[in-house]
């Protein structure tokens, strides 16, 4: 095995090119990072009656999401213990049982094995059924509506997995009466690049926006989004903050959520501004000030890591399914909050399409450029090389009431480099006792400063930051 240490330098930003091409390293990540970390299944609005179910994977493991009788929702691997057939070829629906369809086993709902096929003639009665039930995922739990499930016994609940990053996602969740819900289809694409660079491109690199999506931006920005010009030459990094430190997860935000800056990628707003307009005393009396003026109705990039991430204002929700190191199925839904209107909510659906989809303007410049990173991992020279996250090194901050580690602006990587800082905790450590959790660390920090600024309870960023 090679010196994992080696491959992820956090302090300079370096990353070996072998974390994005190397099979062993990709099977180690099956283990510690998918087999571990807690993994988004599905959203409670998909499967909203008991015996709904969708298919779906936690790493490259396939999985049914059932919602029960008892209305609670549980999840079980796709795979028959009989002789390890797929039971279920539906990617949805709903179900009183499954069959599967090599020798007639059937479960119910709740993993059950409850029908064998000449159980008397040809197991002469001697079958004990309730020994050759659905393997159940280890953990299933949600947030808000969000299903998440984790193979890792020992892993942390969910809750605390998501951690501080509740107090951001619930900008999104549970502003609104209703919370959230996913819309339309699930739409899937292929890409030939690794599962790690779509997540990084999203997570932290407002840097490729005025250059990979030049031309998407200048048919597509109808408002102007603090912090994203276009233009090769005349880029205006000023506004928004990058948020990371969150085990993982992290946010990107421009802030001025009382412009609508989200929504400035539709060919029409107004609808989207009006919503806004209406509901922001609801927004703000449910998040407070700061959450309900700067962070509701602005561009955010939410990332949960390790491979779901979710944009307010664009209204995209993707998740990442890694197929081998060199390709990935990405699955994206439209996103509302269940108070919006339904001519929003269509408009919500059409804009998602046109910008973020299987034909989307944006997606397409990203699925070049990433297939192309990919690629070129292949050569044997190539793949000795490194690449580089290292702008605004030295920059990070705290702010007194904001959760996380922060560097001003939305062209900074510092998103990346935490990213990849978890990788490596991840992958180094045996077990969950191992991994650090930044968040306790921060806390003390925060602590501190807050005595220093006087603070009183409400979170205060400082001038000039938001
Ligand atoms: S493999 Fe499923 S019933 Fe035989
Ligand atoms: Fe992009």
């Amino acid at each position: 095995m090679m010196d994992l240490s080696q491959l992820v330098d956090t302090k300079t930003g370096r990353q070996s090119k072998k974390i994005f091409t190397d099979p062993d390293l990709y099977e180690l990540e099956m283990e510690r990072i998918y087999a571990r970390c807690w993994l988004f299944l599905a959203h409670e609005s998909q499967i909203p009656e008991p015996g709904d179910f969708m298919r779906t994977f936690m790493g490259e493991d396939e999985v049914l999401v059932i919602r029960q009788d008892d209305g609670s929702i549980n999840a079980f691997l796709n795979f028959c213990p009989h002789r390890g057939n797929r039971i279920c070829k539906a990617d949805k629906g709903h179900q009183r049982q499954f069959s599967c369809a090599y020798h007639g086993w059937s479960f119910a709902t709740n993993g059950d094995l409850i029908g064998v096929p000449l159980e008397t003639e040809a197991y002469y009665d001697k079958l004990n059924k309730q020994d050759f039930g659905l393997i159940p995922v280890t953990q299933v739990d949600t947030y808000k509506g969000l299903v998440f499930g984790c193979f890792d016994a020992d892993g942390p609940s969910l809750s605390d997995y998501l951690g501080d990053m509740k107090w951001y996602i619930d900008v999104w969740l549970d502003a609104m009466p209703g919370g959230s819900e996913l819309l339309g289809n699930t739409q899937k694409v292929t890409i030939d690049a690794n599962w790690k660079l779509p997540i990084e491109n999203v997570a932290g690199d407002g840097y490729h926006l005025g250059w990979a999506h030049a031309g998407a931006m200048t048919v597509s920005t109808s408002l102007g989004v603090s912090g994203l010009s276009v233009g090769n030459t005349d880029v205006d990094i000023s506004g928004g903050l990058s948020i990371a430190g969150l085990n993982g997860h992290s946010v990107l935000a421009s802030l001025d959520g009382e412009d609508g800056s989200g929504y400035g990628f539709y060919p029409d707003p107004q609808p989207a501004l009006d919503y806004l307009q209406q509901n922001r005393a609801t927004a703000i009396e449910k998040l407070g000030e700061f959450r309900g003026k700067n962070l509701w109705g602005s561009q955010i990039n939410f990332t949960i890591y390790p491979n779901l991430q979710f944009l307010p204002g664009l209204n995209w929700f993707r998740v990442y399914h890694p197929k081998g190191p060199g390709r990935y199925e990405q699955w994206t839904w439209a996103m509302a909050e269940k108070a919006m209107p339904e001519s929003l909510k269509q408009q919500i659906i059409e804009n998602q399409a046109r910008t973020f989809g299987p034909a989307g303007l944006f997606d397409n410049d990203d699925g070049d450029n990433l297939e192309a990173i990919t690629e070129l991992g292949r050569g044997w020279r190539t793949r000795q090389a490194d690449v580089y996250a290292n702008m605004a090194l030295g920059r990070e901050h705290t702010l007194p009431g904001l959760p996380g580690i922060i560097t001003d602006g939305l062209v900074c990587e510092q998103n990346q480099r935490w990213m990849y800082r978890r990788w490596l905790d991840l992958m180094q450590a045996d077990g969950w006792a191992e991994v650090p959790d930044y968040q306790a660390e921060q806390a003390e920090l925060r602590q501190c400063e807050q005595a220093e600024a006087g603070f009183t309870g409400q979170p205060q960023p400082e001038q000039g930051a938001a």
